[in-house]
């Protein structure tokens, strides 16, 4: 039987993959996609959602509207890395499929009390206001995940937003500190990973000259999106961040992480939305999450391409 999941998400180009990798994946039943603002503000990403569900041919896709701002701060957005749009890179019509009229928020809680308690996984690829906002609202719905795999924080790369902080995190740390604290089996994607399943020339050529419009799309966003972090890093090619999550559930041997600690920073002006994680296992605060540190990044790249040209 498919594994359920929840997409929430703020695309951005390396959400689009994320997306598009679970609709090629029988292996996952994507129950909703649940939007949040972050990358650009939430009239974007919902919209952007909905493009990418329509360029996969999966006009049916439940996508929700969720929260347009952090519990606590104003909202920090991205448009430096993603464009303007969120989605720069290829020009797409916009979608005609409708967005629900349901708040995303609500959608979490009424799927997670609808399903069997333990058959529901979070993909939260975003700032964690939708999580927290539902954890907030309805705490029973929290010891009935399955588990929650997100993209964010990060240790050894440190931060990518600020000096010492992950953007997902940093944007609504409050937010992030609730999910981390909620004691759900929680799967971290830091940076520490991200940064090593790089695009090259040869991997993005490989998904252009996929037949069909699904592979072109994926490597003209990753030709835009990866002018930021060639400059930045002076690395070979883009991180796909978020799709890491998705491979993660599909494929976890292609990843190797630590159970530890990790808590995150709100007080501290200088090191506002840091993830403190406990690599070293130098506290003896109890682990609340498995920190990925590595990937086989061709594995991933064979998976991806795998998936992508079925769509
Ligand atoms: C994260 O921030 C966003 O810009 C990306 O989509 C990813 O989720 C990486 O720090
Ligand atoms: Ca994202």
């Amino acid at each position: 039987m498919a594994r359920k999941i929840i997409i929430d998400t703020d695309p951005g180009q390396d959400d689009a993959v994320a997306i598009l990798l679970a609709l090629a994946s029988p292996e996952l039943e994507l129950l909703g996609i649940t939007c949040v603002a972050g990358n650009v503000p939430l009239e974007l990403t919902a919209k952007n959602a909905r493009i990418v569900c329509e360029l996969a041919g999966r006009p049916e896709t439940r996508v929700f509207a969720g929260c347009d701002r952090p519990l606590r701060r104003k909202l920090v957005t991205a448009e430096h890395v993603h464009g303007k749009t969120g989605l720069d890179g290829i020009a797409l019509p916009d979608p005609t499929m409708p967005l629900q009229d349901q708040h995303a928020v609500d959608f979490l809680i009424e799927t997670l009390r609808a399903e069997p308690s333990g058959t529901v996984t979070l993909c939260p690829i975003a700032p964690l206001t939708n999580i927290a906002t539902a954890f907030e609202r309805a705490p029973d719905i929290i010891p009935r995940i399955q588990e929650i795999v997100l993209m964010g924080g990060a240790y050894f790369e440190v931060g990518n937003i600020t000096p010492t902080a992950e953007f997902n995190i940093y944007v609504d740390p409050e937010a992030a500190k609730i999910v981390f604290g909620a004691g759900v089996p929680l799967t971290v994607m830091p940076l520490d990973v991200t940064h090593k399943a790089l695009t090259t020339r040869a991997r993005v050529e490989a998904f252009r000259y996929l037949p069909g419009r699904v592979g072109p799309a994926v490597a003209s966003w990753t030709d835009f999106f990866e002018r930021f972090d060639k400059e930045k890093y002076g690395s070979d090619g883009a991180p796909l961040h978020d799709p890491c999550t998705i491979a993660y559930l599909l494929k976890p041997e292609l990843f190797k992480g630590r159970d530890i600690n990790v808590e995150i920073e709100t007080v501290s002006d200088l090191t506002l939305g840091m993830s403190v994680a406990d690599w070293w296992r130098v506290t003896d605060r109890p682990a609340n999450a498995r920190f990925i540190g590595d990937v086989d990044a061709d594995g991933f790249f064979a998976l991806l391409l795998d998936r992508i040209a079925r769509l």
